[in-house]
């Protein structure tokens, strides 16, 4: 794999500023964003009055402690724009996200809020190593979805050329990536496997394409997923974090350099940690949510917003900012079967840790009598499809499950495209426990 670290002259300079420099420029457009959401959105106005707190109050970055949470659930109380701090004439985009129940939440950006997504896009990408007159392959889909435009007016703002393809039409992605010949791709971490399955399906080495980089996000993926992929495609494999209620994709992105979890852009978002039973801000390093506060957001400033993602904070390393561990899963994905705490994340850290298994799995849950059970479901990979393969596969997986994640779960081989595939995120959870 090619070296691109980016040379330090083409980073955006509070990149590597000093702390000081970052947290004063935090203070300063954290008492901005606090008085603009309190001045703006009655909401807010309300939740600080009956929280006896008022914008005055903020004298240090500490005391933002003092103020109340947001929750996705407030998104959905006052939609579609009950949360916009600007007329709604001054909005120049939406976004919306489906969720998996109730009304879509839905996001609005000013002009101002469209190009700082933008720079902070291009910064993600220069951290993953492309630069300028490169060609980056969007598959992100486009639409009311965050990811396709997000990533395409970053890859403009580059000053790179954007192939915008969006999600799905797996034949037609390899086909322009043959014939383009892009240096990076952007696309979820499960659908650049349906992506290199493809490559194996037409008889192509995909370690003989030109890309030379994947900005993988938008669901969580493990190291050792990362590891599949940069030896399938002889490229580096880089995480880009973010959410549509903070701004999009962007929000935070990991330096080729040193693949050590995504540097949060601390200057349009501050991150605390905290315990997500009780709320106490914890200490940087511990592991708890994520919450994030908007430090430039015109059109709809969060203040203390409740990601559900769980991580840890970490120092800076490649750059001043501080970093954030690779996400291992949200609160909501977490599965607790008989009081064991479940990732899905857990579950494909062994399935690719185990031989003659492809990378795709589902996991479902269903009641087997009165208790929770779990099954897994996987394929076997090409060349081991006999049943002697497939029951040595089961075995192993269970075992693994069984000693590393310690839990027992039914595992079910099917043959090669048995496990559904997806367009953009992955559905890794099946519930079925309140069926039969
Ligand atoms: O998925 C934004 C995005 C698009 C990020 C494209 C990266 C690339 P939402 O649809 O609002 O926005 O979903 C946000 O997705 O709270 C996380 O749970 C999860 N997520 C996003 N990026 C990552 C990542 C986009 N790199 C939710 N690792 C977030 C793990 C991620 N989870």
């Amino acid at each position: 794999m090619q070296d691109l670290t980016p040379p330090r002259d083409i980073l955006d300079p509070i990149e590597i500023a000093s702390i000081d420099e970052i947290r004063a420029l935090q203070l300063e457009r954290l008492k901005w964003s606090v008085r603009h959401a309190y001045d703006n959105v009655p909401m807010y106005k309300q939740r600080f009055d009956d929280a006896g707190v008022h914008p005055d109050d903020l004298q240090s970055l500490a005391d933002l402690a003092k103020f109340p949470f947001t929750y996705k659930n407030d998104l959905r109380d006052n939609y579609p724009f009950g949360l916009f701090a600007v007329p709604r004439s001054q909005i120049m985009r939406l976004h919306a996200s489906s969720g998996t129940t109730g009304k879509p939440t839905v996001v609005g950006y000013t002009a101002n809020d469209i190009s700082n997504w933008a720079d902070l896009v291009a910064r993600s990408l220069r951290a993953a190593g492309l630069r300028k007159g490169d060609m980056v392959h969007n598959a992100y889909g486009y639409g009311l979805f965050t990811g396709g435009l997000g990533a395409h007016y970053g890859i403009e703002r580059l000053g790179a050329t954007v192939v915008p393809m969006s999600g799905g039409q797996t034949e037609k992605q390899v086909g322009l990536i043959t014939d383009f010949q892009p240096d990076g791709i952007m696309v979820t971490p499960s659908y650049m496997l349906n992506i290199l399955e493809q490559y194996h399906k037409v008889g192509m080495d995909p370690r003989d394409c030109s890309l030379k980089v994947g900005v993988f996000g938008a669901e969580p993926w493990t190291d050792a997923m990362r590891k599949e992929v940069e030896e399938a495609f002889d490229m580096h494999a880089v995480d880009i974090y973010g959410l549509s209620e903070i701004m999009g994709p962007g929000v935070a992105n990991e330096c080729v350099e040193t693949k050590d979890g995504p540097v949060i852009w601390e200057d349009h978002f501050l991150p605390e940690i905290i315990d997500p039973a009780t709320g106490e801000v914890l200490p940087d390093g511990e592991m708890g949510e994520l919450v994030f506060t908007t430090l430039t957001k015109e059109g709809l400033p969060m203040i203390r917003y409740r990601t559900r993602d769980l991580t840890r904070l970490l120092p800076g390393t490649a750059r001043s900012m501080r970093r954030m561990e690779k996400i291992t899963g949200r609160s909501d994905d977490m599965i607790i079967l008989r009081g064991v705490n479940v990732f899905p994340t857990q579950i494909e850290e062994q399935v690719l840790a185990t031989g003659g298994l492809s990378s795709h799995f589902q996991i479902e849950l269903y009641k087997s009598g009165r208790m929770d059970a779990m099954r897994v479901f996987v394929e076997a990979a090409a060349d081991s499809t006999d049943n002697l393969s497939k029951t040595a596969a089961a075995r192993m997986l269970t075992k693994r499950i069984k000693d590393i994640v310690g839990v027992s779960t039914e595992i079910i081989v099917g043959d090669p495209g048995a496990v559904e595939r997806s367009q953009g995120k992955a559905k890794r959870v099946v519930d079925n426990r309140d069926k039969e």
